[in-house]
């Protein structure tokens, strides 16, 4: 309705050991992260700097819808996860997704190596489609665990899910495909201080508090309209997430 894109969240939660085993608040406290973020109805939205407020995204007309039915939890043994897509995959001890072509997947386990979360990008397998959180940085109560702990993991990988490109283009002065969003060196990490100036060709300023950068949790607050253009790009008619349309 009003052109806005609800898409239906299907979370599916491995755990050995109970702290794995994460709550519903927490779960809903994750889909509360989301909401706001693409609503641009986050607290720390208003902390764009004027520089960047012309190019802020506002609503990006993406929403997620999730109860507690809407939850698939499974005890293992496995003490992490990798990045090899096994938690998506029953004969592996994981959860296979459920109704993938209509339904954002989430899988919730520890991943290991200090990975937060990955993501496939559209036009992959459905056997394997959707994102996945490390317990440690989905939502943020319980576990949520700073200076990962307010949910922007997901929102960071929700936008993979949706096309979106790191905004350094993961090469040195690469391209994002996005044309709102300035060139960046590299990725920022932690919490950098405002302005952070790009060596690349006509130096500008950095937009580290974008959400695909890789600062901290509370250091990124904004997707760029031309970002919320080219997530929208993938559910209209002929994209590759058309299928999430009702
Ligand atoms: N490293 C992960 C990725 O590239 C996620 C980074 C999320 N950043 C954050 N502040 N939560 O997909
Ligand atoms: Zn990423
Ligand atoms: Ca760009």
């Amino acid at each position: 309705v009003n052109g806005v894109m609800e898409v239906p969240v299907q979370v599916n939660v491995l755990w050995r050991t109970s702290a794995e085993n994460i709550s519903d608040a927490q779960i809903q406290s994750q889909i509360d992260v989301l909401n706001e973020d693409f609503g641009a109805t986050n607290s720390d939205y208003s902390l764009t700097p004027a520089l960047f407020q012309g190019a802020r995204s506002g609503d990006t007309k993406i929403r997620f819808i999730w109860t507690s039915a809407n939850t698939t939890r499974k005890q293992t043994s496995k003490n992490s996860w990798g990045t090899r897509d096994a938690m998506k995959k029953s004969k592996q001890g994981g959860i296979d997704p459920t109704s993938p072509a209509t339904t954002l997947n989430m899988w919730v386990c520890t991943i290991g190596g200090g990975i937060l979360g990955y993501a496939q990008f559209p036009g992959g397998s459905l056997a394997t489609d959707g994102v996945v959180i490390d317990s440690k940085y989905f939502g943020r109560v319980g576990t949520a665990t700073a200076p990962y702990g307010l949910g922007r993991t997901a929102t960071h990988e929700i936008g993979h899910y949706f096309n979106l490109r790191h905004i350094w283009g993961d090469a040195t002065c690469g391209n994002d495909g996005v044309s709102d969003t300035p060139t960046h060196n590299t990725s920022n990490g932690g919490c950098p201080t405002y302005p952070h100036y790009s060596t690349c060709a006509g130096n500008p300023v950095e937009m580290t508090m974008n959400y695909m950068d890789y600062t901290y949790d509370a250091c990124m607050y904004m997707f760029t309209a031309g970002q919320a253009s080219r997530m929208q790009a993938t559910y209209a008619i002929g994209g590759p997430r058309a299928s999430l349309i009702p």
